[in-house]
């Protein structure tokens, strides 16, 4: 039981992650993308850094394949977050979590159709506001669904904007303020507390280093 596995999410994420990993005291000993490994070795001997999709931290987490991990709170909100600690708000990758719809055309009065990778998330949303809604689960590229006519508004996260005014839509409604987050394994906090404390208060410092 020694040594700490943190399981990072690839993509947006990781390039805010690994200055402020840095910042606390951890370089990996290759730069992720450079060789094709996912998992690195870092300049802390034990600790070890895996290179996932976000969708797949929480439950490398959950399920102590990996002590730790940082991942979008959206996909926190997706996945349910049971049997984890979420102890650390990062403050990076921020961004939202929106509706969106095309530009000018008002929702359809009864059921709506919604294309998103976050079916849990609309799922509830929806339900909260009364409304019926289909769920089509789609991987990525959401923003095509309503200009194709596979879905009435979409489920997704939202940082600049851009991406929904390039397919003629618009925001609507927040459902959720994202930000990445620390997780933790519930097993890890108490059987290697010695370790995991200590770490979550390097990366505390390092975000109010970074802000
Ligand atoms: C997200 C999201 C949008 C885009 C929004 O995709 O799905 O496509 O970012 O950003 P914008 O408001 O600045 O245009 P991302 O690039 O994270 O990749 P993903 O589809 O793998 O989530």
């Amino acid at each position: 039981m020694s040594g700490l596995t943190l399981a990072l999410t690839k993509g947006r994420i990781l390039d805010e992650a690994l200055p402020l990993l840095e910042r606390a005291g951890i370089r990996p000993l290759e730069r992720p993308g450079e060789s094709r490994k996912l998992l690195l070795d870092t300049d802390q001997p034990g600790v070890r850094l895996l290179i996932l999709r976000g969708v797949d931290v929480p439950t490398y987490v959950q399920q102590g394949a990996a002590d730790l991990g940082i991942v979008g709170r959206d996909l926190l909100l997706e996945h349910g977050g049971e049997g984890l600690y979420e102890p650390l708000d990062l403050g990076i990758a921020r961004c939202r979590l929106m509706t969106a719809g095309p530009v000018g055309v008002p929702r359809p009065a009864g059921r709506i159709r919604v294309a998103t990778k976050y079916a849990a998330v609309a799922r509830r949303h929806y339900a909260a506001q009364g409304r019926q809604a289909d769920i089509v689960k789609l991987w990525g590229a959401m923003e095509l669904a309503p200009l194709l006519g596979l879905a009435d508004e979409i489920v997704d996260i939202v940082d600049t904007g851009r991406t929904l005014r390039a397919h003629g839509l618009e925001p609507r409604e927040t459902i959720a303020e994202v930000s990445s987050r620390v997780i933790v394994n519930r097993a890890a906090m108490k059987l290697k507390h010695r370790l995991v404390r200590p770490l979550l208060a390097r990366l505390a410092a390092a975000r109010e280093e970074g802000a």
